[in-house]
């Protein structure tokens, strides 16, 4: 059984062979154990539950964790596993997965001696990666749980990176920090707080994950102007839990699901997943269906399964029935939105608009909003939510 070297050298391996290590970040991943930043209590996904991998029970499933090439579960249900045994029900914190790390470090594009904002501590991990390479006085965190705060900087401490972490709401940025030359997010917003902004100097960059409740997420990469705006266009495909504050409701099938008997019925013959499984239809989808959350339900191993669209603010719900082979798809909506019509109908607003690649999309965010727009900010997005200042 390889042990941290070994596990190490194969996932710089798996890195660099991708292509998505920069080299100017290879020798911060090398000289940054990922395990001296995960906790001894880690969780691994099985069917709708989180069950715990205990360091102390198995040293080596907790090891092959630490370096899979993956995202590593650190905390469920805000610190209070809701089941049994330590078991949980949602993802409240991770350590993003390595090859993400390194795509959003690249696309950082932060040079040793500038001052970077991360917002999302999480772990500590990506932080010590930031000081290794930029230099620790350099580098300010924040971290709104307490808990995820304290075992971060505990490891921190003890791997010797002496950056400022701050516990505390990264939505404000840290503004006895600023100006930064750099703001990363590792949790994703559906409105980017107008503080990163403010704090960002002139000609820097803010680089954060952007979603809608439909869609988890696209990268996007802001330059600040010295007017006060940020604009930028996506840049990259990562998937984020989302900032605190804008986490929205969660969809139950339990709670949310009701008179299942009476829903209205229909066909469709367009297939789930060219909607829901493909990236640019799906952000495209979400930006005009809002309110709206997905939930797949998988029916054993013969590939049926029934995709759910869920408003859990107004109880509306749409389920779609996907059996392998078919050509239609059985529809059932209830409530008084029709979510299922809602989504095919963003799907032909999207095709009609030539289909465009997520790379298309761009945001601005000034003092007043947000604004979305199609290649260039004189397109804006309009129809549906005109303006889209948000
Ligand atoms: C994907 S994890 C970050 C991973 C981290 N960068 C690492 O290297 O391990 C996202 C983190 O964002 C934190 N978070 C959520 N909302 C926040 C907020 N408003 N301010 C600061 N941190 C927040 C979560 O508690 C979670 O720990």
């Amino acid at each position: 059984m390889a042990g941290v070297s070994g596990r190490l050298a194969e996932l710089m391996a798996e890195l660099e062979g991708s292509g998505d290590l920069a080299p100017e970040w290879a020798g911060a991943f090398k000289a940054v154990p990922r395990h001296l930043f995960l906790p001894s209590t880690v969780w691994i996904e099985d069917g709708d539950r989180l069950v715990p991998v205990q360091r102390e029970d198995d040293p080596e499933a907790w090891l092959d964790l630490c370096y899979a090439n993956d995202f590593v579960i650190t905390q469920v249900d805000d610190g209070e596993p809701v089941g049994p045994g330590l078991m949980g029900a949602e993802i409240t914190s991770s350590s993003s997965r390595p090859d993400v790390v390194a795509l959003m470090l690249a696309a950082l594009d932060a040079e040793p001696g500038m001052d970077v904002l991360e917002i999302g501590t999480g772990t500590g991990w990506n932080a010590a990666l930031l000081a290794e390479r930029l230099g620790a006085a350099n580098v300010t965190t924040v971290e709104l749980d307490p808990q995820v705060a304290e075992h971060a900087h505990g490891a921190l401490r003890e791997a010797g990176y002496k950056v400022v972490a701050v516990t505390g709401d990264g939505a404000l940025g840290y503004a006895p920090g600023a100006p930064y030359d750099r703001v990363i997010a590792t949790a994703g917003v559906q409105r980017v707080p107008y503080a990163w902004v403010e704090q960002t100097r002139p000609g820097g960059r803010i680089l954060v994950p952007w979603l809608t409740d439909f869609h988890n997420g696209a990268l996007v990469a802001l330059t600040v102007s010295g007017d006060g705006t940020a604009t930028g266009h996506v840049v990259g495909n990562v998937a984020f839990m989302p900032l605190r504050a804008q986490r929205g409701r969660r969809a139950s099938l339990a709670r949310d699901v009701r008179a299942v008997a009476q829903a209205r019925r229909s066909v469709t013959d367009l297939h789930p997943y060219g909607v829901m499984g493909e990236y640019d239809a799906s952000l495209a989808v979400g930006l005009k269906v809002r309110r709206c959350k997905l939930v797949v339900e998988h029916h054993g191993e013969e590939g049926e399964y029934t995709v759910w669209l869920i408003d859990p603010w107004s109880g509306s719900w749409a389920s779609l029935r996907h059996v392998p082979g078919a050509a239609c798809f059985e529809v059932r909506q209830l409530g008084f939105r029709n979510l299922w019509d809602e989504v095919e109908a963003a799907h032909r607003w999207w095709t009609g608009l030539g289909s465009p690649a997520a790379a298309r999309w761009g945001l601005t965010v000034t003092g007043e909003g947000q604004q979305v727009w199609l290649d260039t900010p004189e397109n804006p997005l309009t129809g549906g939510r005109p303006g889209e200042r948000q």
